[in-house]
């Protein structure tokens, strides 16, 4: 645990590194709350997230922005369909994206593994469960690459306004979701885009459209750049790690534990933020009220005391008590459906790939929340799907 201090450029904080200490922070959210957000701020996003708090669509707070009793009434909302037996209705749908995209690379060839496979399995997943068309993913593609890459100048929108982009960005994803609530109060089906389109909350009343648009928004962006960071840099481990990909060949059966692997290797969501509400002392330092703390998930990942030889890349670990969906109050809600997709893909490849090997450097995305790569370019070659 160490205190960060940048003289103003950026918010001070406590680094948490400790598992033991991520996962106290993560049950005690009377004392640790998450209402500044979850990411840390430089002072110039400070001031762009001040002017964008006084437009309308500033107005909007997602479950990751609350603290009980609210936060447990948001969440309640969509969790029944997130539970381990509700999201087996989406089994077909993960299986199928898995094999269509690794057909989609024919018999041999070289590719980039993030562009042609990794951004889009989730994306195929979140659409559907969103009720995006099919004719529409490229474009939803497009503009969570510009939303999430805003840090990075490859990524972003070119030519303007950084804070005018933004809010056109969000304008964009309002139109396209406020279109699908209309579409599923006027034609219910099973699905989320319903559930979250006729949501009532506790006291009866509907939830209201701004919190409609930031439930949509949290599941699609919360759900695509961090299952599509975990799968590249999943891949690049097992690239890195030969005998481990020899393994995962030879037992499917290990792609369960592979994937928990996967995740703690990976930890795509380097950090979340918490303010303390008062002064409280933690491993014999003291916090002072108001003070942030940032949760780092790749450090508690590997912290030696939870894990045996925390610097080997091992798909048989067991147990793997990984802290990359994160913990407590706000843990990921989304990790089954993740961890879903990322076996339907480990198993896939696992049954098709000849070989496979690095055809090139790899680039990693400018961002220090959501963190992964920009590019994994590979040669392989794969045998045709046992129908
Ligand atoms: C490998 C992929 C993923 C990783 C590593 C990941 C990680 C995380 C982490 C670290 C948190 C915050 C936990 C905390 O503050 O204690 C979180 C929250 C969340 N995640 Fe995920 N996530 C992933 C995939 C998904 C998917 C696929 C979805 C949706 C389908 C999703 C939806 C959410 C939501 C809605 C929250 C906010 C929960 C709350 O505030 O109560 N995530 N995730």
């Amino acid at each position: 645990m160490h205190r960060c201090e940048f003289g103003g450029d950026f918010e001070d904080f406590w680094a948490i590194t400790k598992h033991e200490d991520i996962v106290d922070v993560s049950g005690k959210p009377h004392l640790f709350s998450n209402r500044e957000g979850p990411m840390l701020l430089s002072r110039a996003q400070k001031v762009q997230a001040e002017k964008r708090a006084a437009s309308p669509l500033g107005q909007m707070r997602t479950i990751i922005e609350m603290d009980p009793p609210e936060h447990r009434d948001f969440r309640k909302v969509a969790s029944g369909f997130f539970t381990p037996r509700s999201i087996r209705r989406l089994d077909g749908i993960v299986a199928e994206s898995a094999w269509t995209l690794i057909d989609s690379l024919g018999e041999e060839g070289e590719c980039d593994f993030v562009e042609k496979v990794a951004q889009r399995h989730p994306l195929r997943v979140l659409a559907t469960l969103l009720g995006i068309d099919r004719e529409d993913e490229e474009r939803v593609l497009e503009l969570t690459q510009q939303l999430f890459g805003s840090d990075d100048p490859d990524l972003q929108r070119k030519g303007e306004d950084r804070e005018k982009a933004q809010m056109e960005i969000g304008l964009e994803f309002y139109q396209m979701f406020d279109r699908i609530t209309q579409d599923r109060r006027a034609h219910p089906r099973d699905d989320l885009a319903t559930m979250l389109a006729t949501a009532k909350m506790a006291d009866g009343s509907p939830m209201g459209p701004i919190e409609t648009f930031g439930y949509y928004l949290i599941v699609f962006t919360a759900g695509h750049d961090t299952t599509r960071n975990a799968l590249s840099s999943g891949f690049a481990a097992l690239l890195e790690h030969p005998d481990q990909l020899e393994l995962l060949k030879r037992h499917p059966e290990l792609s369960k534990r592979a994937v928990e692997e996967v995740v703690r290797w990976a930890s795509p969501v380097n950090h979340m933020k918490r303010q303390a509400l008062e002064d409280v002392e933690l491993r014999g330092r003291q916090i002072r009220a108001g003070d942030f703390l940032t949760l780092f998930y790749a450090s508690a990942n590997r912290d030696s005391d939870v894990f045996e030889d925390p610097f080997r890349f091992d798909i048989t670990r067991h147990p793997n008590r990984q802290l990359g969906f994160g913990t407590g109050e706000h843990a990921c809600l989304g990790a089954h459906v993740a961890r879903m997709s990322i076996r339907a893909l480990l198993e896939e490849m696992g049954a098709r790939i000849e070989s496979l090997e690095l055809a090139g450097d790899t680039s990693q995305i400018h961002a220090s929340f959501v963190v992964g790569l920009k590019t994994l370019p590979v040669r392989y070659k794969l045998k045709p799907r046992q129908r």
